[in-house]
């Protein structure tokens, strides 16, 4: 539909009703199926999941994790992209409830020493999981038990620190005195994906899992590193604290050792990075790639790709009024460094050519529709005309201590605090970057003033965010409940940009409906977002919900929705999706009670669009996705792909 001379690229579905069930929910003419829920082995020497099974450490080492949430295929062979290929995927958290059914519950949840194996299953649930998959002659997927590429790398994996903070004193721990290296990612999130064939997976609440009783620094407050007990209570598992048993003891970060490289008081500082993994090599450790920040990476993607020109990644701190990011490599794009399936290369060593050596910036988004991307450098002048490295304390050349204290920095800089930053999402063609707003509990009117309470410690499952900051054109609403989907256009000279508000979520009777959604297409909280390039300029851009607003979760299951941007016609200055033109923006998909889907992308052909649903309350009843559960089956997350019964392509 997108050859020149046709006519332009249109959504071909009928927008779908808001469903509350225990199943999943697509247009007429299309199918959808469980592909790789939690438990699914990926050996044949670890036994196959059933209702009762006990998950012990190995078997949850070597099978899916929990919680699915951002994923990418990475093709096995030319001609052979859109039938077989590995799937990396995140892990976020865990649903302790599932994974500890068949004895009523976890031990110890909330005080007292957790068992060191229910720990060891824990966090073997949580990180990456890399997949065979492919489509069988009958159009159904299947994962390949025992294929070498199958991995886990889970929150106790080996892997290697690089970038501007490796090896300098912020993260020298007992662990790993020369600071070069530490173990495991935890809360991986929305992810990303390189030119080169590499895996992103992106650290978010990751200070949850830290505690601490002491007032130390500065960076724990700022990221709510947990007072007290952590999320799960792994430290615990330790016993005695002063034991300082490696395996458990490195979650409590506070000092017990004359120095640094005798305990673990740095090791939340080897967390809130992009993590990098080469898919198509078991044998490489993970590396976290300090250069593009630390905070609490919700995802990572990767903008207009122009040889000759630098690797741009974009990136936003989820939290409330935290901020959106930039990274621009040194090193400028040689198309020979691009994936090519099967080749031999080291993927990790192109990934340190980009990825090490670069510039961060945080964004301002200006009342006129300008903005400006803010430079974190030791150098950068700050908002009160200061060093940048001077007003945080650091040496000249500190560049380690700006990224360690990336939002610290930010701040001092003038960035504009966001409405909670999920995903983005890029139309390769002409560079527009999207990204979602989810909600902000914390947006006070408009004369009101920024405050930080600085409550660290309280982690919740959606959001956390200790100041509040008045409305600003860019996050224009009060209590922002229902979020929306900023847009911009970065300039030629790195520094400026445009923006302009895409669409507004609401429910369709709210005061505040400023893109003038209507029953079959009113959501709220946006989350997942992707970039669905159709070719000639054209593409889908898909819209999956994490919703909590009430206005909308009464009438609908959290979501997938549809909008071709660019045929839209400018009209009411709020928005680009406004009441001229909504109805093009279409309900896809409907997720089961309890869920919220992320993680999507279609095979290159178009023909399967694979979404996770996380966290649902009852399902899945069994591999047909669209099967309501009758009765109570222990809930797993899972993938989904969704196809068209006639085999055509998804959306059109
Ligand atoms: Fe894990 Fe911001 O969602
Ligand atoms: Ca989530
Ligand atoms: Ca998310
Ligand atoms: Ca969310």
């Amino acid at each position: 539909s997108s050859a020149p001379g046709k006519k332009p690229l249109t959504l071909a579905f009928e927008s779908i009703r808001g469903e509350k069930r225990d199943s999943v929910v697509v247009p007429a003419g299309y199918t959808a199926q469980v592909l790789i829920p939690w438990g699914a082995r990926l050996t044949s020497d670890v036994p196959e999941w059933h209702e009762d099974l006990e998950i012990t450490p190995d078997i949850q080492a070597n099978s899916l994790g929990m919680h699915h949430d951002g994923m990418y295929h990475f093709p096995l062979n030319k001609g052979s992209e859109s039938r077989e290929f590995l799937l990396a995927i995140n892990h976020e958290y865990i649903d302790q409830g599932a994974l500890w059914a068949p004895r009523g519950g976890p031990t110890n949840a909330l005080e007292g020493q957790r068992p060191a194996d229910e720990v060891r299953t824990e966090i073997n649930a949580h990180g990456v999981a890399v997949v065979h998959v492919k489509k069988q002659a009958d159009g159904r997927w299947t994962h390949m038990v025992d294929s070498p590429y199958n991995r886990r790398i889970t929150n106790a994996s080996e892997m290697e620190l690089s970038g501007p903070v490796a090896g300098s004193d912020y993260v020298k721990t007992r662990f790993s005195p020369d600071g070069l290296r530490t173990r495991g990612t935890s809360n991986n999130c929305g992810n990303g994906y390189t030119p080169w064939g590499t895996y992103l997976a992106c650290e978010e609440n990751w200070p949850g899992y830290f505690m601490r009783d002491s007032d130390r620094q500065m960076d724990d407050d700022r990221l709510g590193v947990s007072r007290g007990r952590g999320r799960y209570g792994w430290e615990t598992a330790a016993g005695d604290a002063s034991e300082q048993n490696d395996e458990f003891a490195r979650f409590n970060t506070d000092p017990v050792a004359t120095d640094a490289t005798g305990d673990y008081r740095n090791e939340a500082r080897t967390y809130g990075y992009q993590v990098e993994v080469d898919p198509y090599d078991g044998t490489r450790r993970a590396v976290k790639r300090t250069a593009m920040g630390r905070f609490r990476h919700e995802g990572c993607w990767v903008g207009k790709l122009e040889p000759g020109k630098p690797v741009v990644f974009y990136s936003g701190h989820d939290a409330r009024n935290e901020y959106i990011y930039k990274y621009v490599s040194k090193a400028t794009w040689s198309p020979a460094d691009a994936n090519r399936p099967g080749a031999n290369v080291d993927r990790l060593a192109i990934g340190a050519k980009y990825l090490d050596e670069g510039t961060l910036y945080v964004a301002r988004f200006d009342a006129d529709g300008r903005g400006e991307w803010l430079p974190l450098t030791p150098d950068a002048q700050t908002r009160d005309g200061h060093r940048l490295h001077a007003a945080l304390g650091l040496a000249a050349d500190d560049q380690a201590g700006i990224i360690v204290h990336t939002c610290d920095a930010a701040d001092l800089m003038g960035a504009t605090p966001m409405d909670r930053p999920e995903w983005g999402a890029v139309d390769p063609t002409s560079g527009d970057v999207y990204m979602t707003l989810t909600n902000n509990s914390q947006r006070t009117a408009e004369d009101s003033e920024a405050t930080y309470t600085n409550e660290g410690g309280a982690i919740e499952e959606s959001g956390v965010g200790f100041a509040t900051a008045p409305v600003n054109e860019a996050n224009p609403r009060p209590d922002n409940g229902a979020g929306h989907i900023i847009r911009w256009r970065d300039g030629d000279d790195v520094i400026r940009f445009d923006w302009e508000v895409f669409v507004f979520g609401a429910a369709a009777a709210d005061a505040d409906n400023f893109s003038g959604l209507n029953e079959l297409n009113q959501f709220a909280s946006p989350d997942g977002l992707w970039y669905d390039d159709r070719g000639n300029g054209e593409g889908i851009l898909w819209i999956q919900t994490d919703n909590g607003y009430a206005g909308v979760a009464d009438h609908t299951n959290d979501q997938v929705l549809a909008v071709v941007p660019n045929g839209l016609a400018a009209g009411d200055a709020r928005a680009v999706v406004n009441a001229g033109n909504q109805q093009q923006l279409k309900r896809f998909a409907v997720g089961p009670n309890g869920c919220e889907v992320t993680g999507i992308f279609a095979t290159p052909d178009k023909t399967a669009l694979f979404i996770n649903i996380q966290h649902p309350g009852n399902w899945p009843a069994s591999e047909d996705a669209t099967e309501q559960t009758q009765g109570k089956v222990r809930p797993r997350a899972s993938t989904v792909v969704i196809q068209k019964e006639d085999g055509g392509q998804i959306g059109v």
